[in-house]
């Protein structure tokens, strides 16, 4: 598979036709873009269904944590919104990931829908092994909590995880090479980490074993987007 084909676009801007004209900007060069907190919140579920009609598939990245009651109906909602991808946080527990699954695999039989694909976030790319031990109170190793909410993910019937590229082959060792692995924190080599810590160029995620790399301000604040696009393919190529 073409790297790009790999690549998924974080929209993350407010304004959606700003979205919209990002996308029509990428056009054939990208498939699937993800809509996370800030365009959900300020443009509705109907910016789903814009970038649906530009024949172009979505990660609906809203990390839902709450009780499996909560997550239950927002998962139905994801599902009849037709999302390619959602997902929720492995550290809401077995019960609430294995209860998603289950109305989702029951709705989409029930009504003949397309099943997204359930994303379990394991620790987020922004994270340190510093501030999970000494914010969050994990004494292990972040290595080892990321594995062990893979774990937790894939005994819920989940269809992957959300993790940065240190941790994939670890998780697909642990895991299986079918349980997919999307990865953020991806960032070209001139560019800046940002507020992430377990960074990685696309390349070098890619050679971990991603199934996919999520790149947002990398390419959306850039003062030409396409251009920056086009830059990192050679950077593929070279680096
Ligand atoms: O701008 P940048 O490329 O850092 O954006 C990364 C995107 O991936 C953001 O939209 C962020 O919400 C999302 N994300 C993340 N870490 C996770 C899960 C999602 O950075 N663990």
């Amino acid at each position: 598979m073409p790297w790009r084909e790999k690549l998924i676009i974080a929209l993350d801007v407010s304004e959606p036709d700003y979205a919209l004209e990002l996308v029509d900007k990428f056009g054939e060069q990208i498939e699937i873009y993800k809509v996370g907190l800030e365009l959900f919140t300020s443009a509705g579920p109907k910016i789903v269904e814009k970038i649906h009609k530009k024949k172009k598939k979505v990660f609906l990245d809203l990390k839902l944590h709450d009780i499996p009651a909560t997550v239950v109906k927002a998962a139905v909602a994801a599902t009849r919104l037709g999302v390619y991808m959602f997902n929720v946080h492995a550290s809401g527990g077995l019960d609430m990931m294995k209860m998603c699954k289950d109305a989702v695999v029951e709705l989409c039989l029930k009504e003949n829908l397309q099943k997204p694909r359930i994303l379990g976030v394991t620790v987020l790319t922004s994270m340190s092994q510093d501030v999970l031990k000494a914010e969050l109170g994990i004494q292990h190793s972040l290595n080892t909590h990321v594995r062990h909410l893979s774990a937790l993910a894939l005994k819920a019937g989940l269809d992957g995880v959300v993790a940065s590229g240190h941790e994939v082959s670890k998780i697909k060792n642990h895991c299986g090479k079918g349980f997919i692995i999307v990865t953020p924190g991806i960032r070209p080599s001139w560019h800046p980490p940002d507020d992430q810590h377990r960074t990685m160029t696309p390349k070098q995620a890619l050679r971990e074993g991603a199934d996919y790399i999520v790149m947002g301000r990398a390419i959306i604040n850039s003062d030409n987007p396409l251009k920056t696009l086009e830059l990192i393919s050679l950077e593929m190529l070279t680096v």
